[in-house]
């Protein structure tokens, strides 16, 4: 059993203690800690957590927990981490990790010099879904990652903080396009590294400095490319859907709109229907188990085993710093409106991986370009001299 300082008792805080405790999960929240008494005693009342308290050190330091969980505003990720790694205890951290990889590479460089475990706690690469997308990826079931698509838009989020470029580090970008970078590097795979990034960002729709819409690709050494589509103002609940494109199949995700289950309902059921759901009658698409869908039931039974265990999660502090660069890299696209380079100064995967680009041969003299059964039933196929480089077409029935 782990014990658990929960840091932070808003949304997150929530959903990370529900996935905990529920179920008859072996890990507890020990500590609460909230900036509010009053509101970490009632958090802590309604989880019965044993200890709740207003100071950030002395919720880490009590020897009621063995691991920190860091589930606060953005602007409070570094000095918490810092906190928590002194103590020399198990440190985990929502997303982002940091404002930005500067900040984020500070954070690495705190839980790696203190010599303490710690893991990135991106739910999204968990949700059963993708882990089943990820085992059939790595099986080869598509052939070579070509494009990866990820999306995450909802109407906005639910705090003051988000929306205070300072607190948050940007917008819709680094509060979702975190997820949707993460998603696509776990596809195409997180040795490979990212090299430029373009992006497209605007605010269309609230009074706010930072964007409310962007849409970005991330390159990648191999050619393969990640893209990320995020948006503050879309309407109709939260969509969380991700595409997968090989030379080999295609995967298609959706993890929160279509889930399998749709209800009408005139008169409504007096309450919560699923997160950023816009209305509560009409046709609606409840979420039969929320923390799951969402990944953090098996994030959370990766990350302690890990601990247990003494290996490596499958999200490390290092993948939160790579996403970060790759942030920085969007935002000052979107403002020069050229490709920009991923400037990471610490790269630990590989190094000159040749590019995912496919030759099929067909024949000694020709490489294969198409195959396709036409209407008449004639198979046609489209090849290409080795030599001359002449495309021609041939016709088989
Ligand atoms: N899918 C996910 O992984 C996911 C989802 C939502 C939020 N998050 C992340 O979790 C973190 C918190 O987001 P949230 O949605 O829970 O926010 P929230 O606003 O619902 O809750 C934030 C918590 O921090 C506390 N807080 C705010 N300002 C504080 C201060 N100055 N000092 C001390 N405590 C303070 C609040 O009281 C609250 O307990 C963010 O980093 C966010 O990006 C992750």
């Amino acid at each position: 059993m782990r014990r658990i300082c929960m840091l932070g008792t808003g949304l997150i805080g929530m959903f990370y203690t529900k996935a905990l405790q529920e179920h008859r999960g072996r890990d507890k929240v020990t500590v609460a800690y909230s900036r509010s008494i009053e509101r970490a005693r009632k958090f802590a009342g309604e989880w019965a957590i044993p200890r709740a308290t207003d100071n950030l050190e002395e919720a880490v330091a009590g020897s009621d927990s063995d691991v920190v969980m860091v589930g606060l505003p953005n602007y409070l990720h570094e000095a918490a981490v810092t906190a928590a790694a002194r103590t020399g205890k198990a440190v985990l951290c929502t997303k982002p990790l940091g404002r930005n990889a500067e900040e984020a590479r500070r954070m690495l460089d705190v839980v790696e010099k203190a010599g303490v475990f710690h893991a990135y706690l991106e739910d999204l690469v968990y949700t059963p879904k993708t882990l089943k997308a990820l085992q059939a990826v790595r099986a080869g079931a598509l052939g070579k990652v070509l494009w990866v698509r990820s999306r995450e838009t909802h109407p906005g989020p639910h705090s003051d903080w988000f929306w205070n470029q300072e607190l948050s580090g940007g917008g819709a970008i680094i509060d979702m396009g975190c997820h949707c970078i993460e998603i696509a590097r776990n596809f195409i795979g997180k040795d490979i590294r990212p090299v430029e990034v373009s992006c497209w960002a605007d605010t269309q729709v609230h009074p706010i400095e930072a964007e409310d819409h962007a849409v970005g690709l991330v390159k990648y050494e191999n050619g393969a490319v990640g893209q990320f589509e995020v948006s503050w103002a879309f309407r109709g609940g939260m969509d969380l859907r991700d595409e997968v494109a090989g030379t080999e199949g295609t995967i298609w995700l959706n993890h929160w709109l279509r889930t399998g289950m749709e209800m009408f309902t005139a008169v409504g059921q007096g309450g919560y229907v699923a997160e950023k759901a816009e209305g509560s009658t009409g046709w609606l698409f409840p979420v039969g188990d929320e923390p799951s869908a969402l990944g953090y039931t098996d994030m959370f039974a990766d990350v302690l085993d890990a601990l247990d265990t003494g290996r490596t999660p499958m999200e490390t502090f290092y993948d939160g710093y790579v996403v970060n660069a790759i942030i920085d890299a969007a935002y000052r696209a979107a403002k020069s409106r050229r490709w920009e380079p991923v400037q990471l100064d610490l790269w630990r995967g590989r190094v000159g991986v040749p590019n995912v680009a496919a030759l099929r041969d067909y024949d000694q003299d020709h490489y294969l370009i198409k195959e396709e059964k036409m209407p008449d039933g004639v198979a046609k196929l489209i090849l290409r001299n080795k030599t001359t480089g002449q495309v021609i077409e041939r016709r088989a029935t």
